[in-house]
């Protein structure tokens, strides 16, 4: 029988990219965003070219109840999940007074609320198929970083979620793999939202850019490797960047600051 993958974010950029690569080795998916037309000719062409079922399922991951209601659909589908991925997530820009509440709160439900709750309510069917979670997190998360601290937070909290749930989860079975992307080239960073005053005022991401089929292959090599139960930095870069943040924590902070006072004149 073909395992089923669910992945969040799979209408563009890395899940889309996830969603292919899982295809292409047999998956059967769930696939899961806001934009229904590219969740279906994603279907349509994944299920064509390699014979697999695609169910598109659109919802908005930032609202609760619709996250209650994918797992809804899940279960009247009667699908038994093998993986979850956890991928969807979007940015918020500028000073946190001029952020409005609706759309912090709406971050904070989609970047970390989300996957909490996806794996809360499908633990028993991962449990029950030996499955993986794989949580798409960012080397952000490492960082704290003054107006883009309400995405670095979430994704701080995801990464600590990521590490304490391997363990518990360890004893039922199932792995848990944390991603940690530099710069990767998608759409992200024109999605961000920022506020008035910091649209002209966005540092584009520095180093070098990864490519999303990249990091999707190597995210279905780890899932594909039942001994692999760890965390992923894609890019030697971004490994060496890792170990220089840790060896060197008060000098990146003391940059951090000073670039974001330099931005204030
Ligand atoms: N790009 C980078 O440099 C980078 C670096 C590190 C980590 N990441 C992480 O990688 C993940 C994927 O981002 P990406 O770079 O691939 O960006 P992207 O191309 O903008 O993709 C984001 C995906 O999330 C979905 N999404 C956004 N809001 C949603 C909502 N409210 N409900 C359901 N789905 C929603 C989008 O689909 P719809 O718009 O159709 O809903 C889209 O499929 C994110 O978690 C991001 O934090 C990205």
């Amino acid at each position: 029988m073909r395992k089923i993958a669910i992945v969040t974010g799979a209408s563009s950029g890395i899940g889309r990219e996830i969603s292919i690569e899982l295809a292409s080795r047999s998956y059967d998916l769930v696939v899961v965003a806001r934009r229904r037309d590219l969740l279906e000719k994603l279907k349509y062409d994944l299920e064509d070219k390699y014979k697999i079922n695609v169910y598109s399922l659109a919802h908005d991951l930032s609202n609760i109840e619709e996250i209650n209601r994918l797992v809804e659909d899940i279960k009247r589908l009667d699908l038994s999940i093998n993986v979850l991925v956890n991928n969807a997530g979007a940015g918020i820009y500028g000073p946190l007074h001029e952020l409005n509440d609706e759309d912090v709160i709406r971050i904070i439900n989609l970047n970390y609320v989300a996957p909490v709750l996806l794996t809360k309510r499908l633990i028993p069917d991962l449990s029950k198929n030996k499955g993986c979670i794989v949580n798409i997190i960012s080397m952000a998360s490492y960082l704290s970083i003054p107006w883009f601290e309400i995405y670095t937070s979430t994704k701080a909290a995801l990464s600590n979620f990521t590490e304490a749930l391997r363990v518990e989860l360890r004893p039922l079975g199932i792995r848990v793999i944390g991603v940690y992307p530099g710069y990767v080239k998608t759409d992200f960073h024109r999605n961000t939202i920022a506020s008035k005053s910091a649209l002209n005022k966005r540092d584009m991401p520095r180093g070098p850019v990864l490519d999303p089929r990249y990091i999707a292959k190597i995210v279905a090599d780890k899932i594909d490797d039942a001994s692999f139960n760890k965390d992923i930095i894609p890019g030697r870069i971004y490994k060496v960047a890792y170990v220089l943040n840790k060896l060197f924590s008060p000098v990146v902070k003391y940059y951090i600051k000073r670039s974001f006072e330099k931005k204030l004149v």
